[in-house]
C-alpha cells in the first residue's frame, strides 16, 4: 500500500502542477464539476441497437432470440464468469503485488481490501471496504448493512441534509461524525444489495429496458430514467443500479461508492464529502492526503470485479417451486419481476462510449426477476435521485430489485424492514396493489408454493 500511496500522491502533485501550468484559468476537466452538474447529462442517450428478447408470461416478446443466446454463468464460487482471467492464486496477492485490473482475483482483493485512516479512508465514511457491505456466501453478495439517507421536503422540492442525503455514520475523528438535524424529517434506511452478476445487467441495452417498459400494462408501467455516465462522453444512459436506478455504469457506481461509503476520492469524484456541511478534506487537520486519493486504478478494479462475477445460482427446483413460479406469473408478479432478459450483442458500444459489450457478457440470457425500472408501489422513501425538480418524481419510486439470490437475504425491501417474504409482498401497494391482493386471495397451498419459489431464487 505504501508503494502505491507514494505513486498516487506523486501523481497527484504532478497532476496539480500540470493543471496550474498548462490549463487556462477557466478550463474545467470533466471531473471538476459541481455535484448537480455531474448528475445532468449533456447529450441524449446513444442508440444501443434493437431491443433483445425478454419474457413476461402473457406478454409477447418483441423480438425473436436470434442468434440464440447462451445462459449467463451462475455460481457462488469466487470464480470469474470469463470477462477477466482468474489470475494468480488469491492467497498470493497482497497490498504490494496487487494489480487491480489484472484479473478477477486481483480485483476481488481490492474489493475486499480494508482501508485505514491515513491511507485514504474518510475523514467521514460508512465502512472500510466494499466487501464490508457486499459479501454474503461470496464476495459481492448482498448484506444486512444499511446506510442512512435524510433531508427534508417542502412542497415539490427535496432538500438534502447539509452534508448530502447520504449520512456517513463513521469518521476518523470523533468530532466530525455526521448527525441528522431534527428538521430533516425525510428519513430512510437503504440496505446493501448484491453486485453479483451486475456486469450482465450493465450490458442490457437501453432499448430492451424501454421495450419492457412499453410492454407493461399502463397501470403498472415502470419509469426508465436517463442518468449521466460519469466516465463517458457526456451522453445519458438508462439507470439500473442502486435502489433508485441512479447509475447506469459500474465504473460510475464504484467511484461514487468509493468516495461516499469509504471517503476515498478518485478522478471521477474529486471532492471529499463534508461533515454536515463542514469541509474536512485535504488542507484541514482531518485529511492528510491530496485528491485524488485513488488514481482511478482501484475504481477500475472494483468495476472489473463486478463485471466478472457470476449471477447467483438457483436453489433446488422442486414441484412446489415449479407450481409456485406458475402462480407468481399468473398473479402478475412477473410484470415487474421479469424472469428472463437477453443482454446486448457483443460489440455494442455503451456507457457513453466508455465500454464495449464483451463476448463474455453479450447475448447472454439472465434470469434476474427484475425490469430494473422504477415503480411506485407505495414504499417510496421520499428521496429523489438528485435534489433537482427533474428528478422529484423518483422520490416516490423504488427500482424493482432483482430477486436472484433472494434466499440469501432475510431483511427485505429498500429499507431492510420487512422480515419475511410474505411481509414484503404485503407491503406492495400502488402499481403492485392488484398483484398483492391476488396473492392474498390464493389458497394456503398456492401461497406456500409462491413462497417456496421465492426461496429457490
Ligand atoms: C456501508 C456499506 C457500503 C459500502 C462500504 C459499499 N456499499 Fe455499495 N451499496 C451499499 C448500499 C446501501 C447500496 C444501495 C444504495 C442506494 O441505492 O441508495 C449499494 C449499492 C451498490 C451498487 C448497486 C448494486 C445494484 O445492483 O443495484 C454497487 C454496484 C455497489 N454498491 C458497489 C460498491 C463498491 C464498488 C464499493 C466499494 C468502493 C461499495 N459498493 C461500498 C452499501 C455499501
Ligand atoms: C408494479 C411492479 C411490481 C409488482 C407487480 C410486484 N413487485 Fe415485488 N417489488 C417491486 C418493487 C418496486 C420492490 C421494491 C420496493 C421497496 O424496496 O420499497 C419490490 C420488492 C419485492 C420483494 C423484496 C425483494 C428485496 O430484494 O428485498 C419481493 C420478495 C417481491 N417484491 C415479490 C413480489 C411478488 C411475490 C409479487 C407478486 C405478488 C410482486 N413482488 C409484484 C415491484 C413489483
Amino acid at each position: 500500500m505504501k508503494k502505491i500511496l507514494l505513486r498516487k500522491s506523486s501523481l497527484a502533485i504532478l497532476g496539480s502542477l500540470a493543471l496550474v501550468c498548462v490549463l487556462p484559468a477557466q478550463a474545467k476537466l470533466p471531473y471538476l464539476k459541481t455535484k448537480a452538474e455531474r448528475f445532468l447529462s449533456t447529450a441524449p442517450a446513444r442508440p444501443e441497437g434493437p431491443p433483445k428478447m425478454f419474457f413476461i408470461e402473457g406478454i409477447t416478446a418483441p423480438v425473436p432470440n436470434q442468434p440464440a443466446s447462451l445462459p449467463a454463468k451462475a455460481g457462488f464460487d469466487n470464480l470469474t464468469n470469463g470477462y477477466s482471467p482468474q489470475g494468480p492464486e488469491f492467497d498470493t496477492i497482497d497490498e504490494d503485488n496487487v494489480e487491480p485490473t489484472r484479473s478477477f482475483n486481483d480485483a476481488r482483493f481490492v474489493f475486499e481490501e480494508v482501508e485505514a485512516s491515513g491511507k485514504g479512508l474518510g475523514p467521514i465514511y460508512n465502512a472500510q471496504s466494499c466487501a464490508a457491505c457486499h459479501q454474503n456466501v461470496v464476495t459481492g453478495g448482498a448484506s444486512q448493512v444499511t446506510v442512512q439517507r435524510t433531508g427534508h421536503t417542502e412542497g415539490d422540492m427535496f432538500f438534502e441534509s447539509q452534508g448530502g442525503s447520504l449520512i456517513q455514520s463513521r469518521a476518523t475523528y470523533a468530532e466530525i461524525v455526521e448527525h441528522v438535524a431534527d428538521t430533516d424529517e425525510t428519513r430512510t434506511f437503504r440496505i446493501s444489495p448484491a453486485a453479483l452478476g451486475d456486469g450482465y445487467v450493465e450490458c442490457i441495452s437501453d432499448s430492451t429496458l424501454t421495450a419492457i417498459r412499453d410492454a407493461q400494462p399502463e397501470s403498472q408501467r415502470g419509469t426508465a430514467i436517463e442518468v449521466p455516465v460519469l466516465e463517458g462522453d457526456g451522453s445519458a444512459r438508462i439507470g439500473r443500479f442502486g435502489w433508485k436506478a441512479q447509475h447506469a455504469s459500474l465504473v460510475s457506481f464504484a467511484a461514487d461508492a468509493y468516495v461516499n461509503e469509504m471517503g476515498v476520492t478518485s478522478p471521477l469524484f474529486m471532492d471529499e464529502s463534508t461533515s454536515s456541511g463542514l469541509f474536512v478534506g485535504y488542507g484541514t487537520e482531518y485529511d492528510p492526503l491530496p485528491e485524488p486519493e485513488d488514481d482511478g486504478d482501484d475504481v477500475e478494479g472494483f468495476a472489473l470485479f463486478m463485471r466478472s462475477t457470476k449471477v447467483p445460482p438457483r436453489g433446488p427446483i422442486t414441484t412446489e417451486v415449479r407450481n409456485g413460479e406458475k402462480r407468481f406469473n399468473q398473479i402478475g408478479c412477473a410484470v415487474c419481476h421479469v424472469s428472463k432478459i437477453v443482454t446486448a450483442y457483443p460489440g455494442t458500444v455503451i456507457n457513453g462510449g466508455a465500454f464495449v459489450v464483451p463476448n463474455a457478457l453479450g447475448n447472454k440470457t439472465i434470469k434476474p426477476y427484475s425490469d430494473f425500472l422504477l415503480h411506485d408501489i407505495g414504499t417510496g422513501d421520499g428521496i429523489p435521485i438528485q435534489p433537482l425538480p427533474e428528478f422529484f418524481g423518483t422520490s416516490r419510486q423504488i427500482k424493482t430489485p432483482p430477486l436472484w439470490g433472494l434466499r440469501t437475504r432475510n431483511r427485505l425491501m429498500h429499507d431492510g424492514l420487512s422480515f419475511t417474504y410474505q411481509d414484503a409482498i404485503l407491503r406492495h401497494a400502488g402499481q403492485a396493489a392488484d398483484a398483492a391482493s391476488q396473492f392474498s386471495s390464493l389458497s394456503p397451498s398456492d401461497k406456500a408454493n409462491v413462497l417456496a419459489f421465492l426461496n429457490s431464487l
